[in-house]
């Protein structure tokens, strides 16, 4: 029986989803209808809990989490790509039992009160980073908030070399110029950029994706490793010790790994820095004028942690006064916005915040948002253990009967899954 909320309208059409794209070639059939005055697609219509969905999510994992709990799941269908509070209290309305949102939302009082009020217990943001949410005021409601960690790490990493190159080798300007019909024949200077075999790359952040990130530019590339981060990561410098002892026992030069006590010296010393901190006090604006100053001229300066651990206008001068400095960024201080200037640098190659858009990984977001919702709404408790793949790529019936991970578990008292 379809749910009584007195807040659908008419259905309006069935969709056979089959778009063939994103892995939403098998899904089920879906009705669309409005919620007022909102369009959203409407999955399970008779389940007994109501979830929205704030946008589209790829795969169809994710979807057999919550119609397994007996969710009703409604999906937005707004154009607008970033949606305002007003649009997602609408969506809400007066019955909403969980919620997937999106980072680009502004999950504070406002919204989790609107939660609340409509007896809501859960919500996931499609994130493993939740710098848009304002957890205490959750907490301060009883309400769980998941996250989606684990699966982005490889796929963020990738991005960061795929950036660290196109940077380093000038992808970018001879794409542009190929493209413009400028290309006369082979010439000995032509896009001359530099070589990072066996050079120093320096991250900020040795956490899960500036170690994946290392281990790539090391083993693949040979490349020493300078790194600071308030905490050792010595799982990565054993990786590092290990590999460069096969170098050595090959005859070939080994590796070094050196944790080192200040930013600046990472600064110094690398050929390649890429951030991988989180965002918080110590690292807004942890590359200013004067750290860009400190660095080679013609190092190169990889972003794919959060837009405003640079300062971005200071960025743009430096790329304008040094020519040969070269930088790749994902993320921007005023996403989606750019500082001026920074679109007019050749010097910059520039992405729209696609670190973790790989199919595997956007999917397997979904699949740990659904479960965390659908976890919390049936009751389980909370998984919180670093090896979330089980709920990833396990056979439905033998995934964990828990929600992956709900980042105030402790705060809120939940039961958590014996070690
Ligand atoms: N661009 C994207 O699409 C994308 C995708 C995933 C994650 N991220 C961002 O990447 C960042 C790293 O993610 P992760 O999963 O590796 O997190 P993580 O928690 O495993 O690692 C973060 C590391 O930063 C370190 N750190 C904290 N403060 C620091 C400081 N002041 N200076 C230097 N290091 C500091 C921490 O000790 C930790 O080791 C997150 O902020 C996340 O928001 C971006």
């Amino acid at each position: 029986m379809a749910l009584a909320r007195g807040i659908l309208a008419a259905v309006s059409s069935v969709a056979r989803q089959s778009e063939g794209k994103l892995g939403f070639a098998q899904r089920a059939f879906a009705s669309t209808t409005s919620v007022n005055g909102i369009p959203v697609e409407v999955h399970n219509e008779s389940g007994s809990k109501r979830v929205i969905v704030t946008k589209t999510l790829p795969g169809d994992r994710w979807l057999q989490y919550l119609i397994n709990a007996d969710c009703r799941v409604e999906v937005c269908k707004h154009p607008d790509i970033i949606l305002s509070n007003a649009t997602i209290k609408k969506l809400m309305g007066n019955k909403c039992d969980g919620v997937i949102g999106q980072l680009t939302e502004d999950w504070g009082s406002e919204l989790f009160e609107a939660l609340k009020q409509a007896g809501g217990k859960a919500y996931s943001n499609y994130a493993v980073g939740y710098n848009n949410v304002k957890v205490d005021e959750a907490t301060k409601r009883g309400l769980p908030v998941g996250n989606t960690p684990g699966v982005l790490t490889e796929t963020t990493a990738e991005l960061a070399a795929a950036l660290t190159f196109a940077a380093a080798r000038r992808v970018v300007e001879a794409d542009v110029f190929m493209r413009a019909g400028r290309y006369q024949g082979w010439l000995p200077d032509l896009f001359v950029g530099n070589l990072l075999q066996n050079k120093t790359v320096g991250i900020i952040g040795a956490g899960r994706i500036g170690a994946a990130y290392a281990r790539m530019m090391v083993e693949g590339h040979k490349m020493n490793l300078v790194y600071y981060d308030p905490y050792p990561n010595k799982h990565l410098e054993e990786y590092i010790k290990l590999y460069g002892e096969l170098l050595r026992h090959r005859g070939e030069p080994p590796v070094a790994c050196k944790r080192v006590e200040t930013v600046e010296e990472v600064l110094k010393e690398a050929d390649v820095v890429s951030l991988h901190c989180n965002l918080d006090a110590s690292t807004r604006h942890l590359m200013n004028a004067s750290r860009l100053n400190m660095m080679k001229k013609n190092a190169v300066l990889v972003n794919a942690a959060r837009g405003p651990c640079i300062d971005e206008a200071a960025l743009v001068a430096h790329l304008k006064a040094n020519p040969d400095f070269r930088c790749g960024l994902d993320v921007f201080e005023d996403e989606p916005a750019m500082k001026p200037g920074l679109a007019d640098c050749p010097n910059a190659v520039i992405v729209p915040h696609i670190a973790s858009a790989s199919l595997w990984t956007r999917s397997g977001m979904a699949t740990l948002a659904a479960a965390n919702v659908a976890g919390i709404l049936s009751g389980y408790p909370v998984w919180n253990k670093i090896d979330i793949l089980p709920f990833v790529e396990k056979p439905m019936p033998a995934v964990p009967r828990a929600a992956p991970s709900i980042v105030n578990a402790k705060e809120l008292k939940l039961k958590m899954v014996a070690e």
